[in-house]
């Protein structure tokens, strides 16, 4: 890995930066000065560790699982709310690898997750107009002229919780948690009821039985840490410049530049313009990026993305996120891959099946339906099949809680209002998340 040519942390202030909120020049530039201090999120070997994961998806050889809340929130923050969604990512991971015999990259959109970008920058609620809502590191989301002022101290909150839930990942990954002997103990009530539920208890059984069986070989699987740690990854979209730029920094032992507020980024669908300051931002750090493309991409929009982020055509840098919606997909998908395959570069194709799929339901919650999200799944895998690359992941929005925020799945839920309690876009909950993994470990099995 490298630096970029004539890039500094700071060079995207030249540049025109969408989507950022109307800080209190004061304040910001004196919390961003203490951000400037702080210990790194995340270090430059643990990405360096992802970018080999990353570099296996490129070549087939591995499936990256991306999931977590659209928003994470500073209300919903406590260790059951982590554990749960940890929970379900490793539940979902292990159906997909099982089923599959690939290896699955756990990647959380957690610990960082804090800011949205919105389409308009006004709420309108009974005749009364007030600033979106665009996140917790920047405002509150009660409806009120004084919640919505963008407030920099946030940007220090949500670095802090953000530290104290990688500190409980950090424990419950390679502290016993996530120990292969206890996939049992995963298996949520409310999971463990249902069809899924069973279904994922038979795996279970399986793992427990292989278990055994390298025992009775006199194969000690207690000697081997790889059955009793997980290596999960943090990520987010790095929309708040001036926060990633004050967490980014030099690593010691290489010289290189690592935005060490998480693992993986990502710049979205609005922020993707290439003479812009995300994608300046983005161009010279060393982490994977991700971009999210969606129905209007084009597959020039997305080789020379790879052009400015990637000239040296590094493997396990790009992630190119597909996100057109389950009716547009496969005329989409194709054209974009076919494009950046003839420039030669190789990247990782993810689906996210969420974004394109959200819709205002009569009861007036914003939705999603299980069988959109699945479509979209499937026809991602078709376009892959039919330009010969390989599906490395999906970037999926979901929670560990019982809650009603997305319709369909094998309950078929159709009430919204009982649990609907996200900050923004709908979320899968446990049980749909998991339904969805069996789904998809077949179009995976299928594939390989
Ligand atoms: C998101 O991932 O929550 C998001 C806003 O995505 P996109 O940029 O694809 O709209
Ligand atoms: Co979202």
């Amino acid at each position: 890995m490298a630096n970029a040519q004539n890039w500094e942390p700071g060079s995207w202030r030249k540049l025109k930066a969408l989507q950022q909120p109307t800080w209190d020049k004061e304040d910001l530039k004196k919390i961003i000065n203490e951000l400037e201090q702080v210990p790194p999120l995340v270090f430059g070997g643990e990405i360096r560790s992802l970018r080999s994961s990353l570099a296996n998806v490129e070549k087939g050889e591995g499936f990256i699982l991306q999931a977590g809340d659209c928003a994470e929130s500073f209300e919903a923050f406590n260790s059951p709310a982590i554990r749960e969604k940890l929970r379900v990512i490793l539940q979902m991971a292990v159906v997909l690898t099982y089923q599959s015999g690939v290896p699955t990259v756990k990647i959380g959109r957690i610990a960082g997750q804090f800011a949205k970008p919105r389409s308009e920058d006004l709420e309108t609620r009974d005749d009364i107009a007030l600033p979106s809502y665009r996140g917790d590191a920047v405002n509150d989301i009660a409806f009120t002229e004084k919640a919505r002022v963008p407030k920099a101290k946030r940007l220090l909150r949500g670095y802090n919780q953000s530290a104290a839930t990688l500190n409980l990942l950090r424990a419950f990954t390679k502290g016993g948690f996530a120990d292969l002997s206890r996939v049992h103990k995963w298996n949520k009530e409310f999971v463990a009821t249902t069809p899924e539920g069973h279904r994922f208890e038979e795996i279970a059984n399986n793992i427990s039985k292989a278990l055994e069986f390298m025992r009775a070989c006199g194969i000690d699987p207690s000697n081997e840490h790889k059955l009793h740690e997980v290596d999960f990854y943090t990520s987010h979209e790095a929309l708040l410049l001036d926060y990633e730029e004050a967490l980014t920094r030099k690593d010691s032992t290489t010289g290189d530049y690592y935005d060490c507020s998480a693992h993986l980024v990502w710049i979205g669908e609005r922020t993707r313009q290439i003479k812009n300051a995300h994608v300046e931002f983005m161009r010279g750090i060393n982490n994977p990026v991700g971009i999210k493309l969606g129905p209007s991409a084009t597959g020039q929009e997305a080789v020379e993305l790879c052009e400015v982020l990637n000239p040296n055509r590094e493997p396990g840098k790009i992630v190119l996120v597909l996100r057109a919606g389950a009716d547009s997909i496969r005329e989409v998908a194709p054209k974009i891959i076919e494009e950046v395959t003839k420039s030669g570069h190789i990247v990782t194709w993810m689906s996210d099946p969420m974004h394109g799929n959200t819709f205002k339901h009569a009861s007036g919650y914003k939705t999603r339906h299980f069988d959109d999200i699945l479509k979209e799944i499937e026809g991602f895998f078709e376009s892959c099949s039919k330009t010969g690359v390989w599906p490395g992941g999906v970037h999926l929005e979901l929670t560990g809680d019982d809650v009603t925020e997305c319709l369909g799945g094998l309950d078929d839920l159709a009430n919204l209002e009982s649990r609907y309690e996200t900050s923004c876009d709908p979320r899968l909950n446990g049980r749909q998340g998991l339904d969805l993994a069996f789904r998809v470990s077949e179009l995976l099995a299928a594939r390989k």
